[in-house]
């Protein structure tokens, strides 16, 4: 029965594991994953196996669903327990990395503006040959860390990086970033690299049959899985997607930041974040929805919700070119994003920079600047995407949030006018611990971690933003609302919520102008002709 050509049911979803937790950019970085194993993971769950009933309670509170808590029940603290001293076992170099991390910090501080030369001999041995020192023209030393070295070195531990594959029924899945999977959860739980060609040949077969047989072998899915994993296929042929043959753009928003242009000539698709397929009243397009080859993916940052390797695996193996903002090698904030891809299996994967431009077939690409929204940190790796196409032009501006709308006066004659303007008005974002706080070796005081918030746009910055650029369409995006984006996402907004009182209040400001303003939910389409 396995080796008859079968297609991928369009329920099945992945979750891509580092050392059994929900992988995200900095747990694939070796620059970073260290420190978010350490001050997270480690953390969380020694708390957990200390006080499983503080996690259990806490977690009664829907609000505060996505802190710091785990979501098992007190039964399985042993099993945590496991995971626990596994992990501090087998990834003691991540650990023993952290703290060269936080002592070379030390030894940075201790610098007077005299030569560096001598420091090379004092820095912690496990970074020694990895790190360049530096200061910058105020004479405060620092580090760049050769990140592609570190790549090479056994601190990039793809024996970590596992995949879990199952049927999901609906939308529902709990919230993944403060919780590890354990044994038992998946029957189909596969020690494979994110690399692995097994991968492609799994997902190849949502629209192309292929053989089961073969997949598992490749995959080295386990005699005792087979059951399991011949579930996950089917003779029925899913729908096909309707190409567009028309002169202009065909516009579909698939949810969130996830965008897909389509020309006669060729198809770019915004930060993936794409529906499984089952029965239900929410229509929203999914991933049968998608062209066979996506000619261009472009990611405007690292965020979770926009570079989701749960959904760039699933479709890597019809991304022709991948695109991403340049990053800062000074910043263990700002990990790349090109190595990422690239150690991840993806091939193509340029990067571009701010006001770069880049032909592709009936129009181009250009890195427009992406300012805010990483709590003041040094983060070169964000860039809005102005993609022109057949005559006409789209800024996907994500998270920008315009703390100084001079920018986008100095961008406007090379950007305006837009025919449509896709901006993230998550105006109240999270403190900067809750995504940045495992980077930092001192302590993060509330004030600071309060005040440097991951903010978007409210109305009056994404005013700034109509001013300049003079859209003739406005789309507010990327607000998480879709129900596929809550095991990423836990924020599920009323109508008092600052982003939609801002982004009503924005659409009202758009609308006043002449100018058609909406915030897509579930699924849109617009035909620019
Ligand atoms: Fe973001
Ligand atoms: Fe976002």
């Amino acid at each position: 029965m396995l080796d008859r050509p079968m297609y991928l049911k369009p329920d099945v979803a992945i979750e891509p594991l580092f050392n059994q937790w929900y992988v995200w950019w900095y747990l694939i970085s070796p620059a970073t994953a260290p420190l978010f194993v350490s001050r997270l993971h480690l953390k969380l769950m020694q708390s957990f196996v200390a006080n499983p009933d503080v996690h259990v309670a806490a977690l009664q509170n829907p609000a505060l669903m996505g802190g710091p808590f785990i979501n098992h029940p007190v039964s399985r603290v042993n099993e945590v327990k496991a995971l626990l001293d596994r992990t501090t076992r087998e990834q003691a170099d991540m650990l023993a990395y952290t703290k060269a991390v936080s002592d070379l910090e030390q030894l940075l501080a201790s610098s007077k503006g005299e030569s560096l030369e001598p420091l090379y001999a004092k820095v912690p041995d496990m970074l020694r040959g990895f790190v360049e020192l530096h200061y910058d023209l105020a004479h405060r030393a620092n580090a760049r860390i050769m990140e592609p070295l570190l790549y090479r070195s056994s601190l990039y531990k793809e024996s970590a990086q596992s995949i879990s594959l199952m049927r999901v029924a609906g939308d529902a899945r709990k919230y993944v970033f403060s919780t590890p999977r354990l044994e038992g959860d998946s029957p189909l739980w596969l020690q494979v690299p994110y690399r692995h060609e097994g991968i492609d040949a799994l997902f190849r077969m949502r629209h192309t049959p292929g053989s089961p047989g073969q997949v598992a072998e490749m995959l080295g899915v386990p005699s005792s899985a087979a059951e399991a994993f011949a579930d996950l296929f089917t003779e029925t042929a899913p729908r096909k997607p309707e190409p567009y043959t028309g002169s202009g753009v065909r516009v579909r928003y698939f949810g969130h930041a996830c965008v897909l242009m389509e020309t006669r000539e060729v198809s770019v698709l915004t930060d993936p974040v794409i529906s499984y397929e089952f029965p239900t009243d929410q229509r929203r397009f999914t991933h049968a929805d998608l062209p066979e080859k996506i000619d261009y993916v472009l990611i405007t940052h690292g965020h979770a919700d926009h570079l989701m390797m749960e959904t760039l695996l699933q479709l890597r193996h019809r991304i022709g070119t991948i695109v991403v903002p340049r990053s800062n090698a000074y910043s263990l904030a700002d990990p790349s994003l090109r190595l990422v891809l690239e150690k991840t299996g993806f091939k193509n994967v340029i990067e571009i920079d701010d006001l770069q431009e880049i032909q592709i077939p009936g129009g181009s690409l250009m890195g427009i600047p992406f300012i805010g929204e990483h709590s003041d940190l040094a983060v070169q790796a964000k860039t809005a995407h102005l993609v022109r196409l057949a005559g006409r032009s789209l800024l996907m501006a994500a998270d920008s949030n315009a703390l100084e709308p001079r920018m986008y006066q100095h961008l406007s004659e090379l950007v305006g006018p837009l025919d449509a303007l896709y901006l993230g008005m998550e105006c109240e974002g999270g403190p900067m611990s809750w995504m940045y706080g495992p980077l930092l070796s001192q302590p993060l005081p509330r004030k600071m971690d309060q005040s440097r918030r991951l903010n978007g746009s409210d109305s009056a910055r994404a005013t700034e933003i109509l001013n300049h650029l003079n859209p003739k369409e406005v789309f507010i995006y990327a607000m998480g609302q879709e129900p596929w984006l809550r095991h990423v996402m836990v924020l599920q907004y009323d109508e008092t919520a600052p982003q939609m009182i801002e982004s009503n209040k924005f659409i009202e400001v758009c609308k006043g102008r002449g100018i058609p303003a909406a915030r897509p939910f579930l699924s849109m389409e617009q035909v620019l002709e």
